[in-house]
């Protein structure tokens, strides 16, 4: 059986780790849920490790419903989320509605949004239209040319701040799970705080609900300079199978992220 937000939510509750990986076809699927991964994520990213491009923003709906349909054929069990793509979200919330539809019809049991508190009322309107929603926040990649580069957020005390009223602001509106990436670990830890619903790091804090990575970094296998968040877990393992398990492991034991992969 499909795991259900009510089993990731259930899972936060009882303190068991949610692991996460981004997938972007059935072959990888099939491989992750042998292995135990809770939830796939079928991420924006794939612009960038699997199409070459230097950002996710060309990204195309029809790309993400193609790669959600690849994955869920190669998927049974694990939870499947799926990202609003640049362009699809940022639209009246009645568009955005018939975009996240778009994703569910394809197989996803939830969409991902970027941004902050400027999305509560598409997120209120999505989910008083029956579909889940985690919002992201922290960086945002789609903001890239907003933000200046690929850079850790939340430094300025205005700036954290802003990440602390969103996140509050976003569960309010109904979002069911929170994804922060790249922000100090003392914040994330706030972050994680002033929520009740399950949170997902990458580059945040150990003390998140769960932990999510791009396939391909832990892979070992990014084009760029991995971000200090990474972990390239098939160094220690050598086989993509031992590299999931050993992911899984270390987030359901806390020990991913270490210090060294979390910003001070
Ligand atoms: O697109 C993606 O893969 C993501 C993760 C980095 C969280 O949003």
């Amino acid at each position: 059986m499909r795991k259900t937000i009510l089993d990731l939510q259930e899972m936060a509750a009882q303190g068991e780790k949610i692991a996460m990986l981004t997938c972007y076809d059935s072959s990888f699927a099939r491989v992750l849920e042998a292995q135990g991964i809770d939830a796939i994520l079928i991420g924006d990213s794939l612009g960038m490790v699997v199409q070459g491009h230097d950002s996710p923003l060309p990204v195309t709906l029809d790309e993400i419903i193609y790669h959600t349909q690849c994955v869920c054929r190669g998927s049974k069990r694990a939870f499947i989320l799926a990202d609003m793509p640049f362009g699809t979200s940022q639209v009246s919330p009645q568009e955005t509605f018939k975009n996240a539809a778009r994703l569910i019809q394809a197989g996803a049991q939830m969409v991902k949004i970027e941004g902050g508190a400027a999305m509560c009322e598409t997120v209120k309107f999505l989910v008083q239209g029956g579909i889940p929603v985690c919002a992201h926040i922290g960086l945002t990649p789609q903001s890239v040319n907003q933000l200046g580069g690929f850079k850790v957020q939340g430094r300025a005390a205005d700036q954290a701040q802003s990440l602390i009223d969103s996140a509050r602001l976003l569960e309010q509106s109904g979002a069911s799970l929170l994804l922060i990436e790249a922000v100090p670990q003392p914040l994330a830890d706030q972050l994680c705080e002033v929520v009740s619903i399950p949170t997902i790091g990458i580059g945040a804090s150990p003390n998140c609900s769960g932990q999510v990575l791009v396939i391909y970094d832990m892979l070992g296998l990014g084009a760029y300079i991995p971000p200090r968040f990474v972990k390239a877990f098939i160094k220690e393992t050598g086989s993509i199978e031992e590299a999931v398990k050993l992911y899984v492991d270390e987030v359901k034991a806390s020990l991913f992220p270490a210090p060294e992969h979390c910003y001070k």
